[in-house]
C-alpha cells in the first residue's frame, strides 16, 4: 500500500497514482459526502455531520415521511437550499475534466462516476455521465401516481408539496430501509466489475451497498484508491491511500 501518510512524499504517492491512471483503460470514482464537503455542504458523520444533530430515522425514511411530511420536507427544502448556494469545488471540476478527456482519449465509457450524493454539484461541475446511487435532491415523485419530475424551486412554495393529481409529493432520494434505483445499481456494478481503477473519495464507505462496490472491484481484479481526510474503513483494501482535501488532491492527481 503506498500511504502519503507514511513517510512517502504525498507528491510521491500522488505521482504514483498518477501514472497508473494515465495506464488505466477503465476507471471508476465512488464519491460521497466529502467531495462537497469544500463546497459548504456538510457531510452526514464526523465533526459538524448531519448525522450529529439530525437523526436519520426521524428525517430520512419512509417511515419519518408517513409520520411527519411536513417536518421531513422542511429538512429536504432546508438541503436544497444549501446546495442552490454550494459551488462545485476543485474536487468536482476535476473529475469532470478528467471524464473529458478519459472519453477522448480511450472511448465512451472508459470513466464512470458514481455517487451517493444528491447535491446536484457533479452535475454543475460538468460530469455528463453521473450514476446516482442515493438519488437527486431536486427531483420530486408523487406518491399517488408516481410520476417523477424535476423541481428546482427553492424553497418551495408550499410545504409539504402536492402533485398535480392531489397527492403528495416527496424527495427523489433514497432513503434508509429503500433499495437503490435499479438501473443506477446495474451501470455501478457494471462498471467496477470492468474497473482497473476504483476511486474512493469522500466517503465513509459505511453504507451499503454502497460502500461494498470497492471490494466488488477489487475482487475482479481493480486496484482501490483512497481520497479521504481521515482513515476510513476501506483503506485496508487499498493500493495508495491519499490522505488530504479531496479539493486539492483531486486537481493534482488528474
Ligand atoms: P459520510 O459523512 O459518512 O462521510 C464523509 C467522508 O468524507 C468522511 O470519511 C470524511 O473523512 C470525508 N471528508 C470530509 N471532508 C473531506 C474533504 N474535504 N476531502 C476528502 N474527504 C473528506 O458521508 P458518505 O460516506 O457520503 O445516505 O455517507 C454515505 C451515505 O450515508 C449518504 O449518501 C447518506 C448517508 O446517510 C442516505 O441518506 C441514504
Amino acid at each position: 500500500m503506498i500511504d502519503s501518510r507514511l513517510g512517502f512524499a504525498a507528491g510521491e504517492a500522488i505521482w504514483a497514482l498518477h501514472e497508473a491512471l494515465e495506464q488505466a483503460t477503465h476507471v471508476v470514482a465512488l464519491t460521497g459526502a466529502g467531495i462537497s464537503a469544500e463546497s459548504g455542504i456538510p457531510t452526514f458523520r464526523g465533526p459538524g455531520g448531519l448525522w450529529r444533530t439530525y437523526s436519520p430515522l426521524q428525517l430520512a425514511a419512509p417511515e419519518a415521511f408517513e409520520r411527519d411530511p411536513r417536518l421531513v420536507w422542511e429538512w429536504y427544502d432546508w438541503r436544497r437550499g444549501l446546495s442552490r448556494k454550494a459551488k462545485p469545488n476543485a474536487g468536482h471540476i476535476a473529475l469532470a475534466e478528467f471524464e473529458r478527456r478519459m472519453e477522448d482519449e480511450r472511448g465512451a465509457r472508459a470513466f464512470t462516476l458514481v455517487t451517493q450524493n444528491v447535491d446536484g454539484l457533479h452535475d454543475r461541475a460538468g460530469s455528463r455521465n453521473v450514476v446516482k446511487l442515493h438519488g437527486d435532491l431536486w427531483l420530486v415523485r408523487c406518491t399517488g401516481c408516481g410520476a417523477t419530475t424535476r423541481n428546482e424551486q427553492v424553497p418551495l412554495p408550499e410545504l409539504p408539496p402536492r402533485c398535480q393529481c392531489g397527492a403528495l409529493l416527496r424527495p427523489g432520494v433514497v432513503w434508509f430501509g429503500e433499495p437503490l434505483p435499479e438501473d443506477a445499481w446495474a451501470q455501478a456494478l457494471e462498471a467496477s466489475q470492468r474497473a482497473q481503477i476504483f476511486l474512493v473519495i469522500g466517503t465513509s464507505a459505511t453504507v451499503y451497498p454502497a460502500a461494498g462496490l470497492a471490494h466488488q472491484a477489487r475482487r475482479a481484479g481493480a486496484r482501490v484508491a483512497v481520497v479521504n481526510l481521515e482513515a476510513s474503513d476501506i483503506d485496508s483494501s487499498a493500493a495508495w491511500v491519499l490522505r488530504g482535501p479531496a479539493g486539492e488532491i483531486l486537481p493534482r492527481l488528474l
